[in-house]
């Protein structure tokens, strides 16, 4: 881990950091019950498809420290419902983190624990603050690009995954008749991994 400033590159057209230490991938049997076709789900586990990949910049996970790094979604659908990130709720509720959108077009889906929910769209050159409290799942509503973000937020934040694995998020993100639709979640609240 550097312990001097540092700077790096996002280059087009990959925008791959210059330098990184973590590289996630998240394939879909990461994404277990979170799509809401689960016959189509099943038909694509024989190949498990990468859906999502993650660049991060190691710092320490303390008050005081930015972690930062590029998230790149791929295109696709699982079903009717386009590819997305597992999304969470910060451990630290109260964090708030910042989005700046570097290529693609999508959707970040957005709630809180009181039950609001928003949707902002994401495209090059575009920012997004996500609030303290709000949980964030970002979709790719490109059906050929990818959709490539760089993100930065508080180090002691944490991540709560477990709360979205079991209940969802209120709202999908679907293709109809071509175009992105957000529709209510028939199954949230509703347990698949318990
Ligand atoms: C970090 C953050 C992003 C996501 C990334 C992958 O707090 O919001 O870096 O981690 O877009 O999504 P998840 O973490 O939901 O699998
Ligand atoms: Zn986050």
């Amino acid at each position: 881990m550097k312990q001097i400033p540092y700077s790096f590159d996002l280059n087009q057209p990959d925008f791959i950091p210059s330098t990184y230490d973590n590289h996630i991938k998240r394939h879909l049997s990461a994404m277990k019950g979170q799509y809401l076709d689960q016959q189509a789900f099943d038909a694509m586990m024989n190949d498990d498809p990468l859906l999502y990949e993650v660049y991060e910049l190691q710092r320490p996970t303390v008050e005081g420290e930015l972690l930062h790094g590029i998230s790149i979604v791929h295109p696709g659908k699982v079903g009717n419902e386009f590819n997305m990130t597992k999304g969470h709720f910060h451990e630290v509720l109260d964090t708030g983190e910042i989005y700046y959108c570097l290529k693609g077009h999508g959707y970040m889906v957005m709630e809180t624990p009181e039950g609001e929910w928003a949707v902002e769209v994401l495209y090059p050159g575009r920012v997004l603050y996500v609030l303290p409290r709000w949980a964030h799942r970002s979709v790719n509503i490109s059906l050929q690009e990818d959709l490539i973000t760089f993100f930065v937020y508080p180090g002691d934040a944490g991540h709560d995954y477990g709360t979205i694995e079991q209940q969802g998020f209120r709202k999908l993100i679907i293709d109809k008749d071509g175009e992105p639709a957000i529709v209510d979640n028939p199954r949230w609240g509703v347990s698949e991994t318990a």
